[in-house]
């Protein structure tokens, strides 16, 4: 069994860690979202693994919750061959004091190539790219940035719309508290789409226009315009109280029902990260309907991961393992 050929093996890719998609040019996100179309083939054998990564250690060192994201860091390094090694932060030395980076020096001593990182603390991948000589892939840093999650949005929007050049896409609901939002709005502008936020005042930034996006508080006035909606989670565990009157007046402005997918383009995209809740954000008649590609973005997700792994890990050989500042890709 083979590993595809990958668009990306000339010379986009260059970096050594996947911290964040504001430093990526268009070219390096186009990069990745082609290498994921090449390993999306492997998902569909009967036999869905390659060789790219034999010998290699991901580890994952996860400081949040997380269903689809950590399962599927771990799929998509088994997919490549890569050996997978969970880590535990309430089980582990953390609790007897042990530092954060410490801790991560200690999981490269035992020979982590990659080290994929979620942490309510913004920052906290780039912190650990400084200490450890391993590649790092920010697996979300608080409200800031969550990469792959964006990048899986974008491989999603590009399969069922052909490109992502002159699209729509509107970000709605909590934008304040989301790092899906700021990495898709990196992401979206970059590649030329026209991105709207949308949701209460409270949950939308103020002068968030200096990114190149339009704000807009009435969702109804500007769903007819949207060729792709992504609806965001009402990230209640970083809110302060109060942000609006209650979930039923939240609901009754910001959620996607039929009435309003109805308002929208017939061919209207509907996304949605997960976790979702359903008669929240969206009902569950949107979320199973045929404008839904929620359980797509899954299903890509795991070629966006198998592609970001594959670009930082399979294609050079590890350098020294003392060699924190020998390396020259960043
Ligand atoms: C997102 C996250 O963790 O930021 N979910 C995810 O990665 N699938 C969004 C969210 O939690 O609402």
């Amino acid at each position: 069994m083979t590993t595809p050929a990958h668009p990306a093996d000339s010379t986009v890719w260059t970096r050594k860690h996947l911290l964040g998609l504001e430093d990526l040019s268009a070219e390096e996100i186009i990069a990745i979202l082609d290498t994921a179309e090449s390993f999306a083939e492997v998902s569909t054998r009967s036999r869905k693994k390659v060789p790219a990564l034999q010998g290699r250690i991901v580890f994952n060192l996860f400081f949040e919750n997380s269903t689809r994201t950590r399962t599927s860091f771990s799929l998509a390094a088994k997919r490549l061959s890569a050996d997978t090694q969970d880590f535990s932060a309430s089980t582990s030395s953390l609790s007897k004091g042990e530092s954060f980076i410490d801790t991560a020096r200690n999981i490269e001593a035992m020979g982590a190539d990659v080290l994929v990182v979620r942490h309510p603390t913004p920052g906290t991948p780039h912190l650990l790219a400084q200490h450890v000589g391993c590649s790092i892939i920010n697996a979300g840093d608080g409200a800031h940035e969550h990469p792959t999650q964006a990048l899986l949005d974008l491989m999603t929007i590009r399969r069922a719309k052909g490109r992502i050049d002159g699209l729509t896409v509107g970000l709605l609901g909590d934008i304040s508290h989301s790092r899906v939002a700021r990495s898709n709005i990196h992401a979206l502008t970059k590649l030329g789409a026209q991105v709207i936020l949308c949701g209460p005042p409270t949950l939308v930034p103020r002068g968030w226009e200096r990114f190149g996006c339009e704000v807009a508080y009435q969702l109804d006035d500007v769903l007819p315009r949207c060729d792709v909606v992504n609806v965001l989670r009402i990230q209640f565990e970083r809110q302060q109280l109060g942000l609006f009157p209650s979930v039923a007046e939240y609901s009754q402005f910001y959620m996607m029902t039929q009435e309003r997918v109805r308002l929208g383009k017939s061919d209207l995209l509907l996304l949605a990260p997960g976790p979702i809740n359903r008669g929240v954000e969206l009902t569950p008649e949107v979320a199973d309907g045929v404008n839904s590609a929620i359980l797509d973005q899954v299903t890509n997700g795991l070629a966006v991961r198998m592609a970001v792994l594959y670009l930082l890990s399979g294609r050079v050989e590890p350098g020294p393992r003392d060699g924190r500042d020998g390396r020259a890709r960043q």
